[in-house]
């Protein structure tokens, strides 16, 4: 089922409560959005899709008359659902960016300013709460840069600035840099769980963990001991695919092109599932 902002809020408001995770999972067509719902679907859990700025005119991810239609289908798909469904649009760096998102049905968007300064990100995050929430839609922002994996010594959010950026911009959720990077691992990811237990204390809205590819079921549960709500995990969930369709494909003289999309498909959402197991996702009632 679609549901709204304030019901969105209400989900992450319990997941922090009881100490458990929202995995975010990125949807690129119709089979990773399937295979997103059927998992959360098979658990009876919230499923949580979420989608880059497919429309972004500087940047596209596909074309405009393709965006439009897959946006009717995720939101077709999301309101057949038996489970509520949180439609999240992630990383976009403009205020305009997160306006289409809003417009187009999206319940909650990341405003990503991480890499501006604190007074810069307030004001860029102040603005795109201001807009969203007459919507009842919520907003995500960023304080402490999460890098690309470049191996560089990860520098952890200070309690201070992420104090101050609450505050100041009025955001619902806070991403914060913890010691995890986007992508593959250059070096072994060093998690700061002090960082995270500090930063749950001093600020009173769900914390967000980007790059989960990569860590271990021990990581990811410390992690949330300490208060992660929302685990965004992307790279891994192409790879659990790709790699069952290139066995599909391997030694067949005829891959079915039906057939070798289907495995990757059940791949991505078996191994969804298995995540949404190890975060302790719980079921809701709204
Ligand atoms: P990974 O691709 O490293 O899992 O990170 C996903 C992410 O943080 C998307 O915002």
């Amino acid at each position: 089922m679609l549901i709204t902002g304030r019901q969105e809020k209400q989900i992450f408001e319990q997941a922090r409560d009881e100490r458990w995770a929202i995995g975010a999972f990125n949807a690129f067509d119709l089979n990773s959005l399937e295979a997103i719902m059927q998992a959360a679907e098979e658990l009876g859990v919230p499923a949580l899709v979420q989608t880059w700025d497919f429309y972004n005119p500087e940047k596209p991810n596909m074309s405009e008359f393709a965006a439009k239609v897959f946006i009717k289908q995720i939101i077709d798909r999301a309101a057949a659902s038996p489970v509520p469904v949180i439609l999240h649009l992630d990383h976009t760096p403009t205020f305009g960016g997160c306006m289409r998102g809003v417009r187009n049905g999206w319940n909650s968007v990341m405003i990503d300013a991480s890499a501006k300064s604190l007074e810069e990100n307030i004001a860029l995050s102040a603005k795109v709460v201001e807009a969203a929430h007459p919507c009842d839609v919520l907003v995500e922002g960023e304080i402490g840069h999460v890098a690309g994996n470049s191996g560089l010594d990860t520098i952890y959010t200070d309690v201070d600035d992420a104090v101050a950026y609450v505050k100041g911009s009025g955001v619902d959720l806070c991403a914060v840099s913890i010691g995890t990077v986007h992508g593959f691992y250059a070096t072994e990811p060093k998690l700061n769980y002090d960082r995270i237990a500090e930063l749950r204390e001093a600020i009173d809205i769900p914390l967000v963990m980007h790059g989960g590819s990569g860590l271990t079921e021990e990581q990811f549960k410390k992690s949330i001991a300490n208060g992660i709500v929302k685990i965004n995990f992307a790279t891994y969930v192409q790879i659990a695919g790709g790699k069952a369709i290139a066995d599909a494909v391997a030694g067949q003289e005829r891959p079915m092109f039906n057939n070798v999309v289907k495995a990757g498909q059940n791949a991505a959402r078996d191994f969804i599932k298995m995540h949404m197991q190890i975060f302790g996702t719980r079921p809701v009632s709204l």
